[in-house]
């Protein structure tokens, strides 16, 4: 695991964008692996006006994302569709047929699980870019999820639920369930970038890094990965030894 500390969020961005540069310029049919969450905004922003600026073309790229909420439509504001499209995908010349999450309204869950992993075989993510949850989980990974885990339904932790409610008008609004890949999943992906912002996630940022690799913290098993940076700002970064 690489770790670099950088002095605020505004930084942490750019750095993550540099891999993502470095990589989309490589190679310009590369698989994106992408995650939601108030973390990676300012890493989109700036690929928008990477776009924008100097016309980075997104037209060869693909993206897979790592979740999203059992039972919310794309069209709905609080679903990582709708984020995705928002951040993104609307601002950006990629083919929206390239762009791929799980279906929250999938009528059948199990077999939309089947079908995601399915579609994960055939687009490997050059690289992941990962949040992490203050309770450490990656994706909808939460505590207690194994190293061998493929993409499922999760029941989301009260923690959890808790910490994404201030992104909808009521708790009770807040999805109890969600798909989203699993650790295996995860692992799969050649280049991982882990973000984390902001003095609630320094516990988990510490678990990750120096406690014991185990299901308690899921975002440890990264540390078996051969290719792992993790990008932090200062006050995330704070507990690391
Ligand atoms: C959600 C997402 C994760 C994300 C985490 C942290 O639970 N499923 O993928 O990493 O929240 O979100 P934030 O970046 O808003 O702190």
């Amino acid at each position: 695991m690489k770790i670099l500390i950088t002095e605020n969020y505004d930084k942490m961005s750019e750095t993550a964008f540099s891999f993502v540069k470095e990589i989309i310029t490589e190679k310009p049919d590369a698989v994106l692996g992408l995650a939601t969450g108030s973390t990676p905004i300012g890493l989109y922003a700036l690929m928008v006006r990477d776009h924008e600026q100097n016309g980075t073309s997104y037209k060869g790229i693909k993206s897979v994302n790592l979740d999203e909420y059992v039972g919310l439509s794309a069209d709905n504001e609080q679903s990582y569709a709708y984020f995705m499209n928002y951040h993104l995908f609307d601002k950006v010349d990629i083919d929206k047929n390239n762009t791929h999450l799980p279906c929250g309204t999938a009528e059948d869950k199990k077999a939309e699980c089947r079908r995601y992993n399915e579609l994960l075989k055939t687009l490997v993510p050059d690289v992941q870019i990962l949040g992490i949850g203050s309770n450490g989980h990656i994706g909808f990974n939460e505590p207690g999820t194994e190293k061998d885990s493929v993409t499922h339904v999760v029941n989301l932790t009260e923690n959890t639920i808790k910490d994404n409610s201030r992104l909808f008008d009521r708790i009770e609004d807040v999805p109890r369930q969600a798909f989203s890949m699993g650790i295996k999943n995860i692992l799969a992906s050649k280049k991982i970038i882990v973000m984390a912002s902001g003095e609630n996630k320094a516990k988990a940022v510490r678990a990750m890094i120096e406690g014991p690799v185990s299901s308690a913290c899921p975002a440890s098993f990264l540390r078996e990965h051969n290719d792992v940076v993790v990008v932090v700002d200062k006050a995330a970064g704070k507990l690391i030894k």
